[in-house]
């Protein structure tokens, strides 16, 4: 669905006049529709026709507390990356047995945190961290539950920066006879469970053969740990389904399902799916003003530590102004202060906007304010919720104050 429509060539999001937005609350301003996010996620829990499958949210793509909130009381889990996305899901009361920790770093305290809170699975990327969270249980006198992450040798297509189940690539283990005799390991330990299988292939995919080829390789896997004894509760194949960041047509999260649902018949094992993009890039903007036009610039007030994915993977997101006036489209380049000639945030782009007009980068709910920081001393933006036609600050706007109060021993 678009949240993100026009109404008397005013743009809204839902019933909310993003100018309105813009004027209450400043710029830059991400801004997250309540019902885009409550729709995407219902697609993946409502299309599962086993109703023990499950979708654990990438929290990594959008982690705002509120929005973690709404997808859990949907019926999503969560996948987490690090201690502080674990504390994320816990302080809004995620059911431990709903969250999966992946990472190829995790820290022993990260580790520790995890088996204290009896975590549904540390998705285990090297030999080396096997031994290290059978080391922490043991010494916690506890039972950890794993699964290995092993590398498909899949290339998914897309970005070279997200692909991720390439053989070279850093994530999870490539060696077959690694992953069977760690399987073998951990099937003795007094102190480890061995739960799934996992794998995540890449991000912004949208062709369903990567899908279903990681599938086939899973299976093969999971029978080959089957055959060692070791009976498998889930089958754990991530995230990565893209979105359309224009107007073409991508699979949505139903497509992959019954895809996935079709290859898994007769098998045991629960799907898990660890989507983020899918459920939050198509579900926020992003709200800026333009300062000063110069050339065939916009200056912009918000720039590349607010939306890197321009920058760094030469993203191209659709920029609209939230007034659609008479003015002759020019093509511009979307420019922030940023003092680096890679501060853009969109080129080429065909627009009609005058200093001082509100514009909307749109698709960038996923790997936005997440990856925001603050370069050039730029506070980061606020965040919004809008349900219907009221908004809610989800995010308080950082102020000047908030980033020095970190530095310290000025009199030293
Ligand atoms: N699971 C794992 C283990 C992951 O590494 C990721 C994303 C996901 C799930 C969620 O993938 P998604 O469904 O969102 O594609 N910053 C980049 C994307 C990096 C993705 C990293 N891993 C971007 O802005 O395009």
């Amino acid at each position: 669905m678009d949240a993100f429509k026009y109404k008397e060539n005013k743009l809204h999001c839902e019933d909310v006049n993003l100018s309105k937005i813009a004027s209450s609350f400043g710029t830059p301003a991400y801004v997250y529709s309540k019902k885009a996010l409550t729709e995407n996620a219902l697609m993946y829990v409502n299309s599962f026709t086993n109703p023990d499958n499950m979708a654990c949210f990438s929290v990594k793509s959008l982690s705002n507390l509120s929005v973690l909130k709404l997808l859990k009381e949907v019926g999503c889990g969560f996948d987490v990356v690090s201690g502080g996305e674990m504390h994320r899901a816990l302080s809004i009361g995620a059911d431990p047995k709903s969250i999966i920790f992946s990472g190829v770093g995790k820290s022993s305290d990260e580790i520790k945190q995890g088996i204290l809170n009896k975590i549904l699975s540390f998705n285990v990327e090297s030999v080396s961290e096997l031994y290290k969270i059978e080391a922490i249980a043991k010494k916690l006198q506890m039972n950890a539950s794993v699964s290995i992450r092993f590398n498909p040798d899949i290339d998914s297509g897309g970005h070279d920066y997200i692909t991720t189940g390439r053989k070279g690539d850093k994530f999870g283990i490539s060696s077959i006879e690694d992953i069977l005799n760690l399987s073998t390991y951990i099937s003795k330990s007094p102190n480890l469970s061995m739960v799934g299988l996992a794998c995540h292939i890449g991000s912004q995919i949208i062709n369903l053969e990567s899908y279903k080829e990681t599938a086939q390789r899973t299976f093969e896997l999971a029978d080959q740990i089957f055959d060692i004894g070791i009976e498998l509760e889930f089958l754990d194949l991530g995230g990565g389904l893209g979105v359309s960041y224009d107007s073409n047509i991508h699979p949505n999260p139903e497509d992959l399902i019954s895809c996935l649902e079709l290859e898994f018949k007769g098998r045991k094992e629960r799907l898990i799916l660890e989507p983020g993009r899918s459920i939050s890039a198509n579900a926020g903007v992003l709200l800026t003003k333009v300062e000063y036009i110069k050339d065939e610039f916009l200056i912009v007030d918000a720039a590349m530590n607010d939306l890197l994915r321009p920058s760094l993977y030469q993203a191209k997101h659709e920029i609209w102004n939230v007034e659609k006036g008479d003015g002759n489209k020019v093509i511009r380049n979307i420019v922030g202060p940023i003092c680096e000639s890679s501060d853009f945030l969109g080129k080429n782009i065909k627009i009609s906007a005058e200093e001082d007009d509100i514009l909307a980068v749109r698709t960038a709910g996923a790997y936005g304010f997440v990856m925001s920081s603050n370069y050039n001393t730029r506070p980061r933006a606020c965040e919004i919720l809008v349900e219907g036609n009221q908004t809610k600050l989800i995010r308080k706007r950082e102020s000047l104050e908030n980033i020095l109060e970190m530095e310290l021993n000025l009199n030293d």
